[in-house]
C-alpha cells in the first residue's frame, strides 16, 4: 500500500479522480496528505469534505522560502510519503522535495509533451496554443517531475483529436477526461511497482482516446 501526497492549487478534478478510483479499491494506495496554495480551491473543499489531512502552504502563511520548504519536506516526511501526484498545483516544487523523491513525483499535463508545455503553458493557455497552432492532435501526459517545467521523463501520454469546430473550451473538455483516465491508470501502475525510472527507461505509451 502506497502513501500517496496530492498537490494541487484548482478544482481537483484529477484528484478527485484518483481517489474515487482508490475508494473503489482500483488503486492499491491511499491519499495521506493533501497540499495546496490555496485554502479556498476545490481540491481543499473536497480533501474537507473526505475527511483528509491538509497542509497549506502559500507566501503568505511562509513568506522565507527556506521554511516553506523544510515545512513541506517535514510534512511529507511525517506522512512516509511514497508517492507525490501534482494535480494543477500552480507552484514550482522546492528543489529539495524535488531531490529528495526524484522518481517518486508524478504531474500531469494537458497536452502532449514536450509540445505546449514549460513555463506559462498552463490551464487554458495551453488548448488556446494547440488550436491556434491548428494541430489535428493533442492530449494528456502523466511525466516524472524534475527541477523544471513539464520537463521530466514521459511515462505515458493520451491522444485526444482535435476537430477544426473545437474551442479551446471543448478541446479542454476532452483532455480533462483522457487525463482522469490516464492519471488513474499511472497511479494504479505506480502503486503496484509496475513504474520504475531511473535504472530503467521509463515506461512510454501511447493510449488513443478516438
Ligand atoms: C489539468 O488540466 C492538469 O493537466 C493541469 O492542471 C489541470 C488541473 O485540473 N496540470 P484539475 O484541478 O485536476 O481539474
Amino acid at each position: 500500500m502506497k502513501n500517496i501526497a496530492v498537490f494541487a492549487s484548482g478544482t481537483g478534478s484529477n484528484f478527485k479522480a484518483i481517489h474515487g478510483q482508490i475508494q473503489l479499491g482500483n488503486i492499491f494506495g491511499q491519499i495521506i496528505l493533501v497540499v495546496s496554495n490555496n485554502p479556498n480551491c476545490g481540491a481543499i473543499i473536497y480533501a474537507k469534505e473526505h475527511k483528509l489531512p491538509i497542509l497549506i502552504v502559500n507566501s503568505i502563511k511562509y513568506p522565507n522560502h527556506d521554511l516553506y520548504e523544510s515545512r513541506i519536506l517535514k510534512a511529507l516526511g511525517t506522512s512516509q510519503i511514497d508517492l507525490i501526484c501534482l494535480a494543477g498545483y500552480l507552484k514550482l516544487l522546492p528543489n529539495k522535495v524535488v531531490t529528495r523523491y526524484k522518481n517518486q513525483i508524478l504531474n500531469i499535463h494537458p497536452s502532449l509533451l514536450p509540445d505546449f508545455g514549460g513555463k506559462g503553458f498552463y490551464g487554458m493557455k495551453v488548448h488556446e496554443a494547440v488550436i491556434k497552432a491548428k494541430v489535428s492532435t493533442s492530449g494528456a501526459t502523466v511525466h516524472f517531475v524534475d527541477a523544471e517545467y513539464d520537463h521530466g521523463p514521459v511515462i505515458a501520454q493520451s491522444k485526444v483529436d482535435v476537430f477544426s469546430s473545437d474551442t479551446s473550451e471543448t478541446l479542454a473538455k476532452r483532455v480533462l477526461q483522457a487525463e482522469h483516465k490516464l492519471y488513474s491508470m499511472i497511479v494504479k501502475a505506480f502503486c503496484e511497482d509496475k513504474i520504475v525510472c531511473g535504472k530503467n527507461k521509463p515506461i512510454i505509451e501511447v493510449f488513443n482516446e478516438n
